[in-house]
């Protein structure tokens, strides 16, 4: 009790307070996710994620070039393609887009892990995560569509593949199509804990992946589920996920902290696009010091659990650690 114990005497001291931070950022923890589009020749920036931008496949190599001379590393690859269908046959196509920027990023390194979004809405014509019949999104017949896109995405060199769908039984599905295709050894990061969100918004806008009907609240999670999300995550991990995600990140510290708390596994958190939007507007405006909110909110989502974090401030982030 006071005045024999004062918290402030490791306060006081910059280099005390940094000998007693029990969270650090560090540059390994970063994903930085990338959008790679079809139908453009010249890089072209996403309106609504100031800073974000499409890349054409003849225009990625100077961003891969940034993105490993600081340190970043891995991504996540988004693509759009020129086709969409209602099999999504873009997705699973040996020369689609995904399958050709991985090819394009392994010519300039391999010093990269590639993780691939796994999902069939950006090639969808009317915009679902699965096979629509009427206004049902059907979920069985997704999972075959998911589970060709994921050995196409592996045979064309991806490091892992990233079910963002929210299908029962997806990761399952997946993981047998993989080992069944010399992919035993190719890691599964699951979108375990994925809400339906209204921080997507600026996302369908950057990935052309909006949806024609409905919303995605039939197999997406409801905002209000904690208890949920532990179970959508105990069963990913047995049907096989080697790391679970939880989506988005900054409202949803306490779903963060529960699954590392009982489950102990890898966890990842998508910091999404509607995130770095209010950040990115509130600064545009004067409101806030980016750089400095950037980095609390990111080492935030570290503390509450997560061991990786998917952020399009990755390389903002890693430059401020360079530079301290
Ligand atoms: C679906 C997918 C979405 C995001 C990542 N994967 C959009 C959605 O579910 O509608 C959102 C990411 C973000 O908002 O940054 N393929």
């Amino acid at each position: 009790m006071f005045p024999e114990t004062r918290m402030r005497r490791l306060r006081n001291q910059k280099k005390i307070r940094k000998m007693v931070k029990e969270t650090k950022l560090d540059v390994s923890d970063l994903i930085y996710p990338i959008f790679i589009d079809e139908n453009i020749k010249k890089k072209k920036p996403i309106e609504s994620m100031p800073g974000q931008f499409r890349f054409p496949l003849n225009d990625l190599k100077n961003e891969i070039k940034e993105i490993v001379d600081l340190g970043i590393p891995s991504v996540i690859l988004f693509g759009i393609p020129r086709k969409k269908d209602k099999v999504a046959s873009s997705a699973y196509d040996s020369s689609g887009i995904i399958q050709k920027a991985i090819g394009a990023i392994k010519d300039e390194t391999d010093d990269l892990i590639i993780i691939t979004d796994l999902c069939l809405c950006e090639y969808m014509d009317h915009g679902h995560c699965g096979v629509v019949e009427g206004e049902s999104v059907l979920n069985d017949p997704t999972l075959d569509l998911l589970s060709k896109t994921a050995v196409s995405q592996a045979e064309a060199g991806a490091n892992m593949v990233a079910p963002s769908g929210m299908m029962d039984g997806m990761v399952g599905a997946i993981r047998n199509a993989l080992d069944d295709s010399r992919f035993s050894d190719l890691p599964i990061m699951s979108y375990a804990a994925k809400y339906a969100s209204h921080f997507y918004s600026p996302f369908r806008d950057a990935a052309d992946s909006g949806y024609k009907f409905g919303d995605r609240s039939s197999y997406q999670m409801d905002f209000g589920n904690i208890n949920e999300a532990i179970r959508e995550v105990e069963l990913d991990l047995k049907e096989g996920a080697d790391i679970v995600m939880v989506k988005p990140a900054l409202a949803y510290l306490d779903v963060l902290y529960m699954v590392k708390k009982e489950f102990g596994v890898p966890v990842a958190a998508y910091s999404v696009s509607g995130e770095y939007s209010m950040i990115k507007a509130a600064s545009l405006n004067g409101w806030i010091d980016e750089d400095k909110v950037v980095y609390e909110t990111t080492l935030c989502i570290k503390r509450a659990g997560a061991d990786m974090i998917l952020t399009y401030f990755a390389k903002d982030i890693a430059r401020m650690l360079k530079t301290g």
